[in-house]
């Protein structure tokens, strides 16, 4: 099968940092399933396993943890798939990715794709929904009916990138907060506001800009960017009892002690966290999938999907994660065919 990995660790302007190459068919076993992918989406946990190290790989390394595709195969212990379901999912960090053209899968973590939309519209979305869905439902515990959350708020900082464009979503069409983005160019102002979010603010000002739309406080902040550099502004911006999820790493120590006056909850949340540890409750995602398959069927949810490239292969690969990189993407860039 095509497929395109990588043997070494390798700056993205390197023309060997993601390769062409030719690998054998998985084939199934247990609870996984066998999907043909069809259409990808580049996440930022791409660019940073693939970032430079001085480690050389035996066999190709297979990036990509978000896809759409029909299944081909199932494993002897599946049971919520068939051959020819139409299927979306993120998959293990832990595992070969979705970056060719056959890939194994736990069916536990697999959504059927809403049939309404594309193969590019469904690979725009597993990664994301299920970061932010997990972020304000399980570790911010927002009620998921609106009519619990009156007068609440939240701020979403780096709202236009992937996981913010779809938290908006969640935040104001199901959960009906009132929802604060920040965004920073005229496109991803313009972006986050045909989302939903009831008021852009500037990151490069937070603070003043909160003081001056009004809102000085809110009672969740869900931070999509550079913990480090958002860390006290979000400590001054949380109303007391409020809670904070991060979900990008800090790269210094965090002084809790900060958060004890407001009595405040601050929670990380790690999307592979599931798969990767194998949680009794791994199953989670499967239903988060099909409840924002649902959603999107309902006319409630919307794709994030921005730009589609096409095809599949090592040059539009890399020229894709050249932009993640670059921090300035607006909702999802995905690529299609092989
Ligand atoms: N823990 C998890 O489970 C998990 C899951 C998914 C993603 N993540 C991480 O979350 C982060 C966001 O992911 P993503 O997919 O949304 O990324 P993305 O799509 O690449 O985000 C791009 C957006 O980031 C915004 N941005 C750039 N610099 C910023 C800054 N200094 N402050 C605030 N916003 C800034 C930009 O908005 P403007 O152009 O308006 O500035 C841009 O629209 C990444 O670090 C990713 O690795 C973690």
């Amino acid at each position: 099968m095509k497929a395109v990995g990588l043997y070494r660790y390798l700056v993205i302007d390197d023309p060997e940092s993601l390769l062409d190459v030719e690998l054998p068919q998985p084939t199934v076993s247990g609870h996984d399933l066998l999907v043909r992918v069809r259409a990808i989406a580049v996440n930022p946990i791409d660019t940073k396993v693939r970032k430079p190290k001085e480690i050389v790989e035996a066999t190709p390394r297979v990036l990509g943890w978000d896809a759409a595709g029909e299944v081909v195969t199932v494993g002897a212990d599946c049971s919520l798939f068939q051959p020819g379901d139409r299927v979306y999912y993120s998959g293990d960090v832990t595992r070969p990715g979705c970056n060719a053209e056959y890939q194994l899968v736990d069916e536990r973590i697999v959504g059927h794709m809403p049939l309404s939309l594309s193969f590019e519209q469904a690979a725009a979305l597993p990664l994301t929904s299920v970061t932010a869905w997990e972020s304000l439902f399980d570790r911010l515990g927002i009620a998921l009916d609106a009519a619990q959350n009156q007068d609440r708020s939240i701020l979403i900082i780096g709202a236009a990138g992937g996981v913010g464009s779809i938290a908006i979503q969640l935040a104001k069409l199901v959960a009906g907060l009132t929802v604060i983005a920040t965004a920073s160019r005229p496109d991803s102002v313009a972006w986050v506001s045909e989302l939903g979010a009831d008021q852009v603010v500037n990151h490069h000002a937070l603070t003043a800009e909160m003081a001056a739309i009004g809102v000085p406080q809110v009672d969740y902040i869900f931070c999509c960017s550079h913990t480090d550099d958002y860390f006290l502004s979000m400590v001054e911006l949380l109303k007391p009892q409020g809670k904070i999820c991060v979900i990008v790493d800090a790269f210094k120590p965090l002084d809790m002690t900060l958060l004890k006056a407001k009595s405040a909850t601050f929670v990380w949340e790690s999307m592979f966290t599931r798969s990767m540890f194998k949680t009794s409750d791994m199953i989670q995602q499967h239903h988060i999938l099909e409840r924002v398959a649902e959603l999107v069927e309902a006319g409630t949810l919307t794709t994030t999907l921005n730009e589609v490239v096409s095809p599949i292969n090592a040059a539009n690969l890399r020229a894709v994660h050249a932009r993640i990189e670059s921090g300035s993407a607006i909702g999802k860039i995905v690529l299609s065919g092989w």
